[in-house]
């Protein structure tokens, strides 16, 4: 059994557990330390550590980032603190955590476990994984294989950032009723569809679980369906990326 820890960074939470990169199943339970205030690169580090360092790990980590990553460099930063941009993240969380840690862009991390063991198992054509959360996440799957760091958590709608009106956390922010929420969902999910036209959208992050609620009143020309591992799918995805690239 192939076993790799997997770790999560998210906006409110730093999560991470053991998985079988095979089977994508958690072997461990799952820990969870809230993120730091204001989400500073030496205060997020500090806490990857004592991740790490709590499940006793030693060998290759894998670990989603809420970020463009590209080679391991930062290169955004919308729910970050802003001095991470040009940060090497993969040299400052290994360095700190005392094991290999590789990066991911946290909706690519989910979409590589949908696409392996959830809602995108087994699916051609192209797949647009959506993650709605602190912010609006994407990852585009083109018959199986990941384009990576797809960013439409930004575009304009309104004349605003389109995760500041659509993600969970705009909807908790604003108290909007599900109506409400659905009707900003469906702007969105128009002007997306309108740019990348997916065969089939699949809903992830904090929200997956409550689909019975907006889904229904959404119109769309592909087919949404939501995401089947829930908040597991960025510490699964992310240990399958790592496992994956080294
Ligand atoms: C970032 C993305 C990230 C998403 C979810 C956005 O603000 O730009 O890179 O995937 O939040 O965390």
């Amino acid at each position: 059994m192939k076993t790799l820890l997997g770790i999560d960074i998210g906006g409110s939470g730093i999560k991470g557990a053991l998985v079988n990169a095979e089977t994508g199943e958690m072997v461990s339970e799952r820990k969870r330390i809230p993120t730091p205030d204001g989400a500073h690169p030496r205060d997020v580090a500090e806490v990857v550590g004592q991740l790490v360092a709590s499940f006793k790990y030693k060998g290759v980590a894998g670990c989603g980032f809420p970020a463009v990553v590209r080679h391991g460099i930062v290169k955004t930063a919308a729910n970050i603190h802003h001095s991470w941009i040009g940060q090497d993240v993969n040299w400052m969380l290994s360095d700190i955590s005392r094991c290999t840690v590789l990066t991911v862009n946290d909706a690519d991390a989910a979409g590589i476990a949908e696409m392996s063991f959830g809602a995108g198992r087994g699916q051609k054509g192209v797949v647009l994984i959506l993650t709605l959360g602190t912010g609006i996440g994407s990852a585009i799957f083109v018959d199986g294989k990941l384009v990576p760091n797809l960013e439409l958590g930004h575009i304009k709608i309104r004349g605003r950032d389109a995760e500041n009106r659509a993600s969970d956390a705009a909807r908790q922010d604003k108290d909007l009723t599900w109506k409400k929420y659905a009707r900003r969902l469906q702007e969105y999910l128009d002007e997306v569809q309108a740019l990348v036209w997916p065969d089939l959208i699949i809903i992830g992050g904090g929200i997956s679980k409550q689909t019975d609620e907006y889904l229904p009143l959404i119109k769309s020309q592909a087919k949404i369906i939501p995401a089947q591992l829930l908040n597991q799918a960025g510490i699964v995805g992310a240990a399958m990326y790592a496992h994956l690239q080294s």
